[in-house]
């Protein structure tokens, strides 16, 4: 068997066993290790290298129910153990989940990896930012205890990072209950003078990534689906308010962000008939993130530099000409767009939506 086609089978048994073993509502969560021998306890399988994974699942289904105890561990030849852990099972909204959260090493990103890891989820931190990402991790494995994030390097522009980073999350957890698709950058400039290297950059961080990780990431969610038809999962794209409505001088970004709505309206056509929810959330400014408030390349300090807001001396300035824009009188804050997960992971009759979580700012037609 070649490593491509042992790849391919660990990315179909580990989210199929996930859901064939489960014995509560949540999946269980599963292990992979590339173990020589099998212990005797196991339950030895044999499976085809270029088997489908609907023959994969039915192998397995079979194997299952003839064996005569209840199956822990599956030694599958040519490729590997997979091993359930017993004790995976957390309190909380999303307890027991597994997450992948890409832009995860700070900001947003970071902020609903913490909640979603309070809330009992195990959180796969990603982000091109490896090192923030591995450290974040560390954090949270500190205070929820070991196994409970993981920090790896994703680059959401290239498809075989991508495809990386949701091999890596299979061998560790078994597969995936949420992805929540946030990494993204934003160069804002007229039109007339942006390089076209910022528009390039601008459009595969935010358009392009979110195509390559729902790519990588559906396949495991669908067998998860197909071994468990009353299983379904949440695909999540943080996307914007200049999603909805235009952006002055920032039309690279705008336009990244529209296209996301686009896919996220295909992809929730798509995906329904593999139990996959895919919608959006559209926040507003998030002011007291580094993107705003960076005291160098911050939005304010940059928009100050620029002369955008007229008369504005300060820092603080800016800041509040942007505020008053907002009918509720502030920016979003990660609370808010937390409170947008949630609501879209518990709503279980939602799916191609683009949530504005903007203080009024935006109101849909
Ligand atoms: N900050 C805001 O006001 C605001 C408002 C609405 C929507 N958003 C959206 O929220 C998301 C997060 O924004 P933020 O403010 O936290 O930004 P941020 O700049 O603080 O964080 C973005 C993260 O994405 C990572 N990243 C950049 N390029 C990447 C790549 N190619 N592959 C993987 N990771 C990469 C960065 O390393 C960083 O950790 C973005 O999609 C952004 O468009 C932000």
């Amino acid at each position: 068997m070649t490593v491509d086609e042992q790849n391919r089978l660990i990315n179909i048994v580990a989210p199929a066993l996930r859901a064939l073993l489960a014995q509560v509502d949540k999946l269980s969560l599963v292990r992979f290790s590339e173990s020589a021998s099998d212990p005797p306890s196991s339950l030895a399988v044999e499976i085809p290298a270029k088997a489908s994974a609907e023959q994969v699942v039915e192998r397995l289904t079979g194997a299952i129910e003839a064996a005569p105890e209840p199956v822990q561990v599956v030694g599958v030849k040519n490729v590997g153990l997979f091993s359930v852990v017993e004790d995976y099972m957390q309190a909380g909204r999303v307890g027991a989940m597994v997450a992948l959260v890409s832009g995860a090493a700070q900001g947003i990103g970071l902020g609903i990896a913490q909640d979603l890891a309070e809330q009992g989820a195990y959180v796969v931190l990603a982000d091109i930012d490896e090192h923030g990402a591995r450290s974040e991790a560390e954090q949270l494995c500190k205070i929820h205890g070991p196994g409970r994030a993981k920090g790896l390097a994703i680059d959401v522009t290239d498809s075989e990072s991508v495809g990386k980073a949701i091999d890596q999350t299979v061998r560790a957890y078994g597969g995936l209950d949420i992805l929540i698709s946030n990494a993204g950058v934003l160069k804002a400039q007229s039109v007339k003078t942006q390089p076209t290297e910022d528009f390039d950059l601008v459009t595969a961080v935010n358009y392009k990534g979110y195509f390559l990780c729902v790519q990588k990431a559906a396949p495991i969610l669908a067998v998860q689906h197909l071994a468990k038809p009353d299983y379904i999962s949440d695909i999540i794209q943080i996307n914007s308010k200049s999603g909805l409505v235009g952006s002055n001088c920032n039309s690279a970004y705008a336009g990244s962000k529209f296209g996301g709505i686009g896919l996220t309206q295909s992809f929730a056509l798509e995906l329904v008939s593999d139990g996959i929810k895919v919608n959006s959330i559209c926040p507003g400014n998030f002011f007291d993130g580094p993107l705003w408030s960076d005291p160098q390349n911050g939005l304010f300090a940059q928009y100050l530099r620029a002369g955008k807001v007229p008369g504005a001396k300060t820092v603080q300035d800016v800041r509040k000409a942007y505020e008053a824009k907002v009918p509720m009188g502030r920016g979003c804050d990660v609370s808010d767009i937390i409170n947008a997960v949630y609501y879209l992971i518990e709503q279980k009759y939602e799916t191609g939506q683009a949530i504005a979580v903007t203080g009024g700012q935006i109101m849909l037609r």
